[in-house]
């Protein structure tokens, strides 16, 4: 099936960042409709994106080729049902962390679904977003490629567990990133530099050592001892960083995400079961 048009329901944060960098590329505003309760947001992303706004779904909906879930997953139940009806031929794509696609299949009632794992650098382009589909939807992968190919990365996942990693890396990254961001920032402060210089100086750090990595031919452990002679003082940091066990704090703290992901999907999933006895 050739699909041209699509429904967000639920223009929020991440519903915006996606919307954005589609009519950045492009999609017309006028492909892309949007369904939420918030009267503001919705004028908001009219304005701003040129697109159809509705608060509520109707008859209208039966006639749109693909639907995005962008509300919070405790919010999925009864913005599903509410469409439910309507969305019977129309490719889903949900963005609901943690929600397994057979929820979403029992929710639904088809199985014609993407689940994605975006992460937050996409409102500027430079997200990673895990994919996976069912057989089902696999058909219509360069239609999902073209709603998410402006937001930056993305990695198709071959079984649905991989979006778990996903969460663990990439999902959540951002965060680590920003602490360590953190860490350099409160450095400069504790070495005399102002706010703006301390901030300018981790931020430029990451962002050019980040820069260098991708377009470096060398792996980042290489890049890692081209700054790291014996004795000197990188070496000295690293030595520091070794003895309170960096890497296998980072793996601990992935490791503790990736549980925490699998735990919430399966308190979504109990209490899919018990709405459905
Ligand atoms: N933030 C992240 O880093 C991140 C990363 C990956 C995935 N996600 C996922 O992205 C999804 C959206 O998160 P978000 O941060 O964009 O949430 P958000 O800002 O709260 O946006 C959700 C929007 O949907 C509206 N809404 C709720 N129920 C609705 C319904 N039944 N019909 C129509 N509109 C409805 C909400 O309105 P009200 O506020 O009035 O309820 C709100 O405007 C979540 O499932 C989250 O797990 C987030």
């Amino acid at each position: 099936m050739d699909r041209k048009t699509i429904a967000f329901i639920g223009g929020g944060n991440m519903g915006e960042a996606i919307i954005s960098k589609m009519v950045s590329s492009d999609w017309k505003g006028t492909d892309i409709h949007v369904i939420d309760h918030n009267e503001e947001r919705l004028e908001h992303l009219a304005s701003a994106y040129g697109v159809h706004t509705h608060k509520e779904p109707g008859s209208w909906l039966a006639e749109i080729d693909a639907v995005v879930l962008a509300v919070k997953p405790q919010q999925l139940p009864d913005a599903i049902n509410a469409s439910k009806e309507w969305i019977e031929d129309a490719l889903v794509i949900s963005i609901a962390a943690g929600v397994r696609v057979k929820d979403l299949e029992a929710m639904i009632g088809h199985n014609c679904i993407c689940r994605t794992m975006p992460n937050t650098p996409m409102k500027i382009g430079l997200g990673v977003c895990g994919l996976y589909s069912t057989p089902e939807a696999e058909p219509d992968h360069r239609f999902i490629v073209k709603v998410f190919a402006a937001c930056g990365d993305l990695i198709w996942c071959t079984k649905e567990e991989e979006l778990d990693g996903v969460t663990a890396i990439s999902g959540s990254g951002p965060a680590y990133v920003f602490r360590f961001i953190e860490a350099l920032t409160e450095a400069g402060l504790r070495y005399g530099f102002n706010d703006v210089q301390a901030k300018r100086m981790a931020i430029a750090t990451v962002l050019g050592s980040a820069e260098l990595a991708k377009r470096s031919g060398e792996s980042p452990s290489v890049l890692r001892e081209k700054v790291t002679s014996k004795g000197g003082t990188t070496y000295e940091a690293l030595k520091v960083m070794n003895d309170r066990h960096f890497m296998e704090m980072m793996q601990d703290a992935m490791d503790a995400c990736k549980k925490r992901a699998v735990e919430l999907g399966d308190a979504f999933h109990e209490s899919v079961e018990a709405s459905n006895k």
